[in-house]
């Protein structure tokens, strides 16, 4: 890829704007229409777009990432997507630490996430869970889920800090 994006090192991750919403959506459409993604709702959104970062490199969004809070203690990375021909240079690393990084800026205790590429969490000390022991996360999206009963995604959980509780 670096051969035709030879300034690919300039690229910058910031928080999303509105305006950037249906670049963010154009860049996992064909994730989700290949079943590999869950569709976003662009008014949640709106709603939640702080909770967005997007990476870009000369004006164009080319990664996104999204935080998505159960409760003040707990969130969970989605909507990780790098762009087809930027893939492989160590982005979706970068996003993974933004995500993280946001999370813990939110005073989160918990991060959890549940992905087809655990290797790539597993570098940032996310562990393997159970998606069961989540069960916020079981009513508010898995129920709703086409792919509730053939789910082949692993759960890891990444503690941030120690609960007061
Ligand atoms: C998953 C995704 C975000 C990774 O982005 P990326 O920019 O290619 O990731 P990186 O270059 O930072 O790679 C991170 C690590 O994962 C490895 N990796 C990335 N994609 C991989 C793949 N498809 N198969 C095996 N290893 C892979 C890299 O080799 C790297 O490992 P290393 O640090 O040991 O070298 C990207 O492939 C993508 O957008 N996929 C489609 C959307 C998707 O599946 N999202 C769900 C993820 S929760």
């Amino acid at each position: 890829m670096i051969d035709h994006h030879p300034n690919f090192n300039q690229y910058r991750i910031r928080t999303a704007q509105l305006a950037d919403i249906p670049e963010i959506l154009a860049i996992f459409a064909d994730e989700v229409e290949a079943g590999r993604m869950l569709p976003r709702s662009e008014e949640i959104m709106r709603a939640n777009i702080q909770d967005w970062r997007v990476a870009y490199l000369d004006n164009v969004i080319i990664g996104c990432v999204s935080l998505v809070f159960f409760t003040p203690q707990l969130c969970e990375i989605r909507s990780l997507a790098v762009a087809e021909s930027y893939r492989q240079n160590g982005l979706g690393k970068k996003l993974v630490q933004a995500a993280v990084d946001l999370a813990e800026e939110r005073g989160a205790v918990n991060v959890l996430t549940l992905t087809r590429a655990p290797y790539l969490f597993e570098q940032f000390g996310f562990e393997r869970d159970d998606i069961r022991n989540f069960h916020q996360k079981v009513q508010q999206d898995c129920q709703l889920c086409p792919f509730l009963t053939c789910c082949d995604e692993v759960a890891l959980l990444l503690k941030i800090k120690e609960s007061v509780q």
